[in-house]
């Protein structure tokens, strides 16, 4: 889940701005990749340095508009692909990568915008697809068997009630196409004993991750990353749930200063170790962001420096989350 709530001028509020800034230190110039551009909140700050460059990535196509306004401003020290960061390896440049920055989630724009379907709390079609997407929350939720689904919800969501969830599903479909606001009554009443008011959080989770892929493009995005990314430079992540934090946290430490064993790093050198945690434990937003900005208050930022030009072999990160990637091909017949 991520950023947002500055209601006041529609602006995606950027999450743990200072500490990200301090992490990459943009001040001194460099090139920076932005993965998730977004309303531009990262990338417009590290503009504000004249030494400093951005490549930026954004799947959405609405951040091709703010893309624009910053290629006029910026000029040749920006540079915008519309593309997914899993395809981080496509651009250009032979200047060294000084900082790689991920804020993992959806933007304030993107989940007030109801034609996306991302919150509970809008009716209308199912949808959640953030951009560049192969099928919707809909095709899931229609064409998916209740064993299918299950197993999504109980992977992507950690939803208790998942199996009951889903057979419902399947047996409300028989009648009608579900909406948006049917799969928040059908949860609602699976969970009417429990008294937290956002019982569908969990479920409309695991839907966003699998239509938009978000385990497969984290971990491709990362493993990519800590060979693109320079000696010194440093890679930081803002996370918004369990799932993607634990992915992080192991990639830090399996490739940092932090891992027990030198089982998988770096190729031909199993003693060196080739990052260094900046942190060992997350950094959070402070009091008063999450005063500021209520849904930071999930926010957990992870960053590690490179200390080594070895190619790092990242097979081990596919092979740990093989159960949760494996949940991504239920959809290869949508
Ligand atoms: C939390 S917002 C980023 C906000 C940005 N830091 C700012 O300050 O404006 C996340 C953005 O990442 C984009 N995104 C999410 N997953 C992506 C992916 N796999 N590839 C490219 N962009 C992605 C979303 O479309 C969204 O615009």
């Amino acid at each position: 889940m991520s950023a947002t709530i500055v209601p006041e001028n529609n602006l995606h509020y950027p999450v743990l701005l200072k500490e990200v800034l301090s992490i990459i230190s943009p001040q001194n110039g460099g090139t920076f990749i932005d993965c998730t551009f977004g309303q531009g909140g990262y990338s417009k700050k590290i503009l504000q340095f004249p030494k400093a460059k951005v490549i930026a990535f954004d799947r959405d196509q609405k951040s091709k508009l703010i893309a624009e306004n910053f290629k006029n401003k910026f000029k040749d020290r920006f540079q915008f692909y519309n593309r997914k960061f899993s395809e981080i390896d496509i651009i250009k440049t032979t200047d060294q990568i000084k900082g790689i920055i991920f804020d993992l989630g959806f933007s304030y724009n993107q989940i007030k915008d109801p034609s996306k379907g991302l919150s509970f709390n809008y009716k209308g079609k199912l949808n959640m697809k953030m951009g560049l997407n192969k099928f919707s929350a809909e095709d899931i939720v229609k064409n998916l068997t209740a064993k299918e689904l299950e197993k999504i919800f109980k992977y992507y969501g950690e939803e208790k009630h998942s199996k009951i969830i889903s057979k419902k599903i399947v047996s409300e479909r028989k009648y009608k196409d579900i909406l948006t606001e049917d799969l928040v009554s059908i949860i609602n009443l699976t969970k009417k004993n429990y008294t937290n008011k956002n019982k569908s959080t969990k479920i409309f989770q695991a839907l966003r991750i699998l239509v938009n892929n978000e385990i497969s493009e984290l971990i491709l995005g990362l493993s990519k990353s800590c060979n693109l990314i320079s000696k010194n430079g440093v890679i930081a992540v803002v996370s918004f749930h369990s799932i993607e934090d634990r992915i992080c946290k192991f990639f830090f430490n399996e490739i940092s200063n932090l891992r027990k064993v030198s089982r998988y790093l770096p190729i031909n050198n199993t003693k060196e170790v080739s990052f260094n945690l900046i942190k060992k434990k997350p950094i959070l937003p402070t009091k008063t962001e999450i005063e500021k900005n209520a849904p930071s208050r999930s926010a957990k930022l992870r960053a590690i420096k490179r200390s080594t030009t070895k190619k790092i072999d990242t097979k081990f990160i596919f092979e740990k989350f093989r159960y949760l990637l494996e949940v991504e091909k239920i959809t290869s017949r949508l």
